[in-house]
Formats: C-alpha cells, structure tokens, sequence
C-alpha cells in the first residue's frame, strides 16, 4: 500500500495520522483483502472546493487494454472526514476496491466516458441558460459564490488598465496608418455583461478626452452560449449597444462561427471562461499516463428522496434527469418546483472514476485540439506522480481563437491558472461546484504548449488588483520573427 498526501496547506498531522493508521488496522484485520494491497494507492488531499462531485473515500479501479488492471486507488478527501465515521467508510472504500462488482446503491445516470463528455456539461449550460431562476430561487447572484463575492473581471482598475493598453495600441497603429476601419474587440462568456459595459464607457472616455473618434469605430462583440446572458447583457450596455454585436458562440469552437473575422480581431477577452469549459484528467504515475473517465451517479437514497419530494417513478427516475436537462424547470409541471427539484439533485450529483492506462501518448484518444507534441515537453519534465488537467475545453478555446486575432492583436484571459505541473501536487483542483456551474483550474501551462508550437507567446502576469486573488492573466501575440 502507497500512501500519498497531496496538499500543502497546514500540516494536517493528526488527521492524516488518523486516516492511515485506521486503514493499516483494517487491514491488519483482514478487512482489507490482502489481494489489493501490493496494489493500492491511498490518496489524501484536501478538496479546494467545498461543493463538489466527490465523496469522503473515492475508489478509483482501472483498465488496460480494455480489462480490468489490479492498479487501484482510494482517495481520501480530509476536509470531509468525521472521525466517528471513518472506519465504517474506509471498511466500505476497501470493500469496494476489491470488488468487481457494481456498487448497489447507486443510480449510475451516464455510461463511463471521457470527463469532458460527462453529463456535469449539460448542466453547467443548464445553469447559464437558466441562472436567473436559479439566483431568483437562491435570492443571490452567481457572483457571491466567488471568494471575493464579485469577479475579478469586474475590477475597475484592472478594466481602466485594459482599456489603456487598448487605446495605446489603437492610437500606434492610427500613427503608422495601420489602423483598419473596424476595431473588432470580442469578449467571451459575458455573464451578466457588466465588464462589457464598464470597459466601453472608459473607452468613451478616454476617446473623448484625448480628442480621439475611435469609439465609433468599434465593433464589440458579446459572445456567449446563453441567449439568456447575451440578453441581459445587451441590456445592460444600454446606449453602447450602439457598437455592440451578441454572437450565440460555444466558446470552446470559436472559429467554427466567427470564421468571418479571420485576422480581424484586435482585442478578444475572457474572464472565469476557461475553468468553466469541459475537462479532461490525466495521471502520471510509476512512468505510467493514465486518463481519467468518470460517470454521474445518485446515492439510491438520495433518489428516494427525490421522487418522494418530487412525486418522480423511481423506476423512470433517469428519464426525468434527461428531461430536466432539455427542457430546464419547465420539465415539471411547476417551474419553482422544477428548480427546487434541479438544485437538490444538483447537491446531490457524484462522480464516479476510473483510471484508463495510455500505452503511449501517440495512441491515446486525446481531446480535439490536442496533439501528443503538446503534452510530450509537459509529461517527461514534470514530475513523475501527478494528476493534472487537459483542459480540452480551454484548448479548443485558445486554439480557435489565435486564428482570429489581428496580427498586432491580442488574447487576454484572466483566469486560474497552473503555469507548472508541479502547482498540481499542492492540492485538488477541480472539478468543483459553483452555485450550479462547474468550476475547474487550468492547465496554463500545457496552453503556453500549445501557443508555442502554433507560434504564439504566452506569458501569464499576477492579478495584482484585489490582495489574495488567486487570477492570473494571459496574455497571446503573434510570436515577432
Ligand atoms: C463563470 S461565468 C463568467 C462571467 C463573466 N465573465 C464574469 O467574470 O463574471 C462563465 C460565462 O461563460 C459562459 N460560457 C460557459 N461555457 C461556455 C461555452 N462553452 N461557450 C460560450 N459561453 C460559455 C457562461 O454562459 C457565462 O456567461
């Protein structure tokens, strides 16, 4: 047996003194089939998000080729383990990593697959299509659920900065007669489009103050997957949407629908977008590649309580889950009830893992966007037992958005970002739940990877706007020859 303690926050001694002896007396005791043991690997860490899809013990099982490997993992979250509780959960942990047989009381609501193709996307969209009557439901706005209650791509200071450099970079190009007729600026995952907003009346301002008619001259497009947010946010810009475009974009296939603007792009911002966007894990263990596959499930009590609430046929149960997902809280006859009975089975939703073996990255089925080249450099110098995120979403992403940008334009992401590998081994990083969206860090450094071999520059800088903040910003120009 291996243990593994991955965090650094304060030395949780006792906790994790307890966590191990209690799994080594089990197994002394013959309640841990002596058959796992060379084989077991016992994670503990401490799971940044309290919200999330994971419960005190996780099992993790694995394949090869296909079958069944004797490779098994059970990780620990310390923030949730009860004293009391911990020999009955560990006993049940150990149990079912020697077991090949389904865990009975559990309604599994997906077939395993690629964490990015899980259900939990579904409803991350469902949230974004659909957060007003969630926030009415919760009487608070997405923003609250944020450390700092508000987001950082709201921060006065930090936007009055990005509109300098932007006006800086708009008058040099008017001064070499470089300046085309429209400006197209875009923002990704508007929210309620507040930065939109505050960003174009600084502009205003400072085009007017320095005697300047830029403004007219820009092109700003809102994108976004929810009609409700471009709404809203079109809204809120008030007089600006006079210079305002919403585009209904999935953020992670942009060219896909902005193909149009191929080189035109000046200035393309995103905030809190790219930890919102599918994921995919990968292990690195014993020189070994691992990727992680998951499938959402609901405890067989918590599902009683839901139809009993709800009046749902547990027998029908998922039927109901996949209709939540398509037609929102209208898929009950009463809508209020339709979000009530969204937010418990939400609460209630786990994630079930498991770890594929990768012979070798060449063969591996990697996410769209991402070739064996941009993890090879990552792989073989990080360190040798880690697990990170492929950051498929935030990939694609980056990668059908350079294609847009001027060739004096930028991309400018603030976001949470791990710039190496090794940040991984100081704690778990998501996914987590936020209100009812996903929240997941990102693999920063394996998209300056994928910048550097399209020949882009990647640089991160500090948010330095809000003491704490854990943002970082990002920022891509064409690399210079
Ligand atoms: C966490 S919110 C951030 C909102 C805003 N930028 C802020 O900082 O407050 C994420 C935003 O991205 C949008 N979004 C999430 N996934 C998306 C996708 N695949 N394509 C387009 N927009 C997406 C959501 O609708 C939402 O507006």
């Amino acid at each position: 047996m291996i243990f593994q303690v991955n965090h650094m926050r304060k030395v949780r001694a006792e906790l994790i003194s307890r966590v191990t002896t209690t799994l080594l007396s089990l197994a002394e005791d013959g309640k841990v089939d002596s058959a796992i043991l060379p084989h077991l690997h016992v994670l503990l860490e401490w799971i940044q998000y309290r919200s999330n899809f994971r419960k005190t013990a996780m099992v993790r099982k694995s394949l090869k080729n296909g079958q069944p490997s004797p490779s098994v993992e059970i990780a620990i979250d310390l923030r949730q383990v009860d004293e009391d509780s911990l020999p009955r959960i560990l006993e049940a942990a150990a149990a079912e990593a020697a077991s090949h047989a389904l865990v009975p009381s559990r309604v599994v609501l997906e077939p395993f697959g690629p964490m990015r193709s899980s259900m939990i996307w579904e409803f991350n969209k469902l949230y974004w299509q659909h957060r007003i009557e969630w926030e009415k439901a919760t009487g608070k706005g997405y923003e609250n659920a944020l450390p700092s209650g508000s987001s950082d791509g709201h921060n006065p200071d930090a936007i009055g900065d990005q509109v300098a450099k932007f006006y800086d970079l708009v008058a040099d190009m008017d001064d070499r007669g470089q300046l085309p007729e429209r400006l197209y600026v875009m923002e990704f995952g508007v929210g309620s489009g507040e930065r939109a907003h505050r960003w174009l009346e600084l502009f205003l301002q400072s085009d007017r103050s320095r005697g300047t008619t830029y403004y007219a001259r820009i092109r700003f497009l809102l994108c976004d997957y929810s009609m409700e947010a471009l709404e809203g946010a079109l809204e809120l810009l008030g007089p600006h949407r006079e210079v305002a475009e919403p585009r209904e974009v999935d953020a992670m296939d942009p060219f896909r629908a902005l193909s149009d603007l191929r080189y035109k792009v000046l200035y393309v911002h995103l905030t809190n977008v790219y930890d919102n966007l599918p994921t995919d894990d990968a292990v690195l263990r014993d020189g070994r590649i691992y990727l992680i596959e998951v499938r959402s499930y609901l405890d067989q009590a918590d599902v009683d309580d839901l139809c009993r609430d709800y009046a749902l046929d547990a027998e029908t149960f998922p039927d109901a889950v996949r209709s939540l997902l398509e037609r929102g809280p209208h898929a009950l006859d009463d809508p209020e009830a339709g979000v009530r009975f969204w937010m418990a089975l939400w609460g209630k939703l786990q994630l079930e893992e498991r770890m594929v073996t990768v012979d070798s990255l060449s063969d591996a089925s990697l996410p769209s966007g991402l070739k064996s080249s941009h993890l090879e450099e990552l792989v073989t110098s990080g360190p040798g037992t880690v697990r990170f995120q492929l950051s498929s979403g935030a990939v694609g992403s980056f990668a059908g958005t350079i294609p847009l940008l001027h060739p004096r334009g930028y991309l400018e992401v603030m976001d949470i970002f791990v710039t190496e590998l090794t940040q991984y081994r100081g704690g778990f990083k998501g996914p987590g739940k936020m209100d009812g969206s996903v929240v997941n860090w990102v693999n920063g450094a394996l998209l300056a990877e994928v910048g550097r071999q399209a020949g882009y520059d990647v640089h991160f800088k500090p948010f330095t706007y809000r003491p704490g903040s854990r943002t970082s910003i990002l920022y891509t120009t064409h690399r210079e020859s």
